[in-house]
């Protein structure tokens, strides 16, 4: 294990492995490298195995990537500059009924893509980069500059990127990058039904 993260059961390392620094250090990504993360998560299921995920990527240094950039909030802007590739992950709202043929309202596809997400991370943890999730973008801008057809839905965007050393983030972040908690199972697993 690579950090001080400890689970209540034993379960594979890459899960505790995975997490979601600030500091990056610009180091230069490539193509392939990316396209394998985005390759796990190509294989998650999804309802009707509707495969409703979406990638819209810019590496850093190249053409796309000031357009990307320029969609997150300011906060985010100000850490996620220095990763070294942004992916916007969208997902397709409707899908092709196994029944009629027609396209029809998918109730999963925010769900489907969520799993994506995660496959994606994980891969990405596996190669030793990092996937840093974030909600806060313009997404009525991310559908005009991304060209994002009517019917998808722009669900986050994606910091990937080395880890460097927190020295180099501003104060207020220096202290919050390291690997986080989480709720005991004892408060999210219940046998039967909620407990009265
Ligand atoms: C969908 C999603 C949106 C997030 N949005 C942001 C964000 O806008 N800015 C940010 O700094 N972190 C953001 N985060 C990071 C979460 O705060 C982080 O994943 C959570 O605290 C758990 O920590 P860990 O990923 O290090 O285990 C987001 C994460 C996810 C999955």
């Amino acid at each position: 294990m690579t950090n001080q993260r400890k689970p209540d059961y034993r379960i594979h390392e890459m899960f505790l492995n995975r997490w979601s620094p600030r500091a990056f250090t610009v180091e230069p990504i490539t193509q392939e490298e990316l396209l394998t993360m985005l390759e796990a998560a190509r294989w998650a299921a999804s309802s009707y195995n509707s495969q409703p995920w979406r990638f819209i990527y810019a590496l850093r240094d190249t053409p796309a990537w000031e357009r990307l950039l320029n969609l997150l909030v300011l906060f985010n802007q100000s850490w996620a500059k220095e990763s070294s590739a942004l992916v916007f992950l969208v997902s397709k709202s409707t899908m092709r009924s196994p029944r009629s043929g027609n396209e029809v309202p998918s109730p999963t596809h925010s769900f489907d893509a969520g799993t994506a997400s995660g496959y994606f991370a994980l891969q990405a943890s596996l190669m030793g980069w990092y996937v840093h999730g974030m909600v806060g973008f313009d997404a009525d801008r991310a559908f005009e500059d991304l060209s994002v057809p009517k019917g998808h839905k722009v669900e986050a965007v994606y910091a990937v990127g080395r880890k460097a050393d927190p020295a180099g983030l501003p104060e207020e972040l220096r202290a919050r990058d390291l690997p986080s908690d989480r709720r005991s199972l004892e408060e999210l697993a219940f046998e039967g039904g909620f407990p009265q």
